[in-house]
C-alpha cells in the first residue's frame, strides 16, 4: 500500500515507476535471449551484456523506489519476478504491464531473410523499446517534480540517461548491420547502380543510360539528349511517331544493344543522309541558276550604258 500519509501523492507515482519497472524485466529477458543471438556480433553482444547489467540495476532501483513510496513492485503474470500484490495500486499496474507484454511481444527468433537481417530487426525493436522506456522515465521525471519528490526525480532522470545511452549505441549497430544485409542480399552489381551511377554512365555512354527512367526528370540530362538528337533525328522521329512522347522514344534508344533495331537505325541513317544529299545538290543548283541570272543582268545593264554612251558621242560628233 502507499504510504498512509500521502496516499494519493505516492499512489501515482507507484502506477508509473511500476509500470517502468514491468517494462525493464521484460527487457531482462529480452536482452538474455539477444546475448545467445550475438555470436557473430562481437560489438552487439558485449552492449546487450552491459545493458542487462544495467537493466537489472534499474528493476532494483525502481523496486526500492516502489517499496520507500509503500507499493509493491510486480510484473506481468506471463514474467518471472516478485509476486503479483495485492493492493489497489498494484492491481492497476499489473493490468498495464500485462498489455504491454502482450503488445510487444518477445523477442522473434526466426524471423528475417538472413541471419544479419533477423538481428537487425531485433535491434530495430530493442531501438524502439529504449525509446519506450525513455518515455517511461521522462513521465516518472516530470510527475515527481510536479509532486517535488526530488529522490524519484533523480532515479528517472539517471535512468533516462542510461537507456538514452544504449539507444545511440543501437542507432550505430544498426547502420553497421544495414551495411551487413545489403551486402549480403543485394548483388554488387546492384549495389552499385545507383542513381549517382546512372549519371556516371550517361555522360559517357548515352544509349545505355537511357535505360533509366529517372533521365527524363534530369535538367542537364535532357539537355544534352536534346542536343543529341538533332544529329541523328531520324531515327528519333520514326520512334517517336509511334504517337506517344516521352517513353516510347526512350524504349527505343534504350533498346540499342538489340541487332534488329540496330539494323533499322543504320537503315534510317543512310535515308537520311540520301535526303541530305538531295537536299544539298538542289540547293547547290539553285545557288549557281541565281548566280548565272545576276551576271547576265549585269551584262545586259552594262552592254545598254555602252550603248548610250556610244550614242551619245555620235551625237555630238555631228553637231560639231
Ligand atoms: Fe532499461
Amino acid at each position: 500500500m502507499a504510504s498512509t500519509e500521502t496516499p494519493a501523492r505516492d499512489a501515482v507515482l507507484v502506477k508509473y515507476l511500476n509500470e517502468a519497472y514491468g517494462k525493464e524485466k521484460q527487457l531482462e529477458q529480452n536482452l538474455t535471449v539477444l546475448i545467445g543471438r550475438a555470436e557473430n556480433h562481437k560489438t552487439l553482444k558485449k552492449g546487450f551484456q552491459d545493458h542487462l547489467k544495467v537493466t537489472k540495476n534499474q528493476a532494483r532501483g525502481l523496486q526500492q523506489r516502489i517499496k520507500a513510496l509503500g507499493g509493491k513492485a510486480e510484473i506481468s503474470p506471463e514474467l518471472p519476478g516478485p509476486e503479483a500484490a495485492t493492493s489497489a495500486v498494484s492491481a492497476v499496474a499489473n493490468v498495464a504491464n500485462r498489455a504491454v507484454a502482450m503488445a510487444k511481444g518477445p523477442v522473434q527468433l526466426l524471423r528475417g531473410t538472413g541471419e544479419a537481417d533477423n538481428m537487425l530487426r531485433n535491434v530495430r525493436d530493442a531501438f524502439w523499446n529504449e525509446a519506450e522506456e525513455i518515455g517511461h522515465y521522462q513521465v516518472i521525471e516530470s510527475v515527481a517534480e510536479k509532486l517535488k519528490d526530488r529522490d524519484t526525480v533523480r532515479l528517472a532522470k539517471q535512468f533516462r540517461r542510461e537507456e538514452e545511452r544504449f539507444q545511440k549505441f543501437l542507432e550505430r549497430q544498426i547502420n553497421t548491420l544495414v551495411t551487413q544485409v545489403v551486402k549480403e542480399e543485394v548483388p554488387a552489381s546492384e549495389r552499385s547502380s545507383s542513381n549517382g551511377g546512372t549519371r556516371r554512365r550517361r555522360s559517357t555512354t548515352r544509349s545505355t543510360s537511357s535505360s533509366n527512367g529517372s533521365r527524363s526528370t534530369s535538367g542537364s540530362g535532357s539537355t544534352s539528349r536534346s542536343s543529341s538528337s538533332s544529329r541523328s533525328s531520324s531515327s528519333r522521329s520514326r520512334a517517336s511517331s509511334n504517337g506517344s512522347s516521352a517513353s516510347p522514344r526512350k524504349r527505343s534508344t534504350t533498346s540499342s544493344s538489340n541487332g534488329r533495331t540496330s539494323t533499322k537505325r543504320k537503315q534510317a541513317a543512310q535515308k537520311a543522309a540520301a535526303t541530305r544529299a538531295r537536299k544539298s545538290t538542289r540547293t547547290s543548283a539553285k545557288r549557281t541558276a541565281t548566280s548565272a541570272r545576276t551576271t547576265a543582268k549585269k551584262a545586259g545593264t552594262t552592254a545598254r550604258k555602252a550603248g548610250r554612251a556610244a550614242r551619245s558621242t555620235a551625237k555630238a560628233a555631228a553637231r560639231s
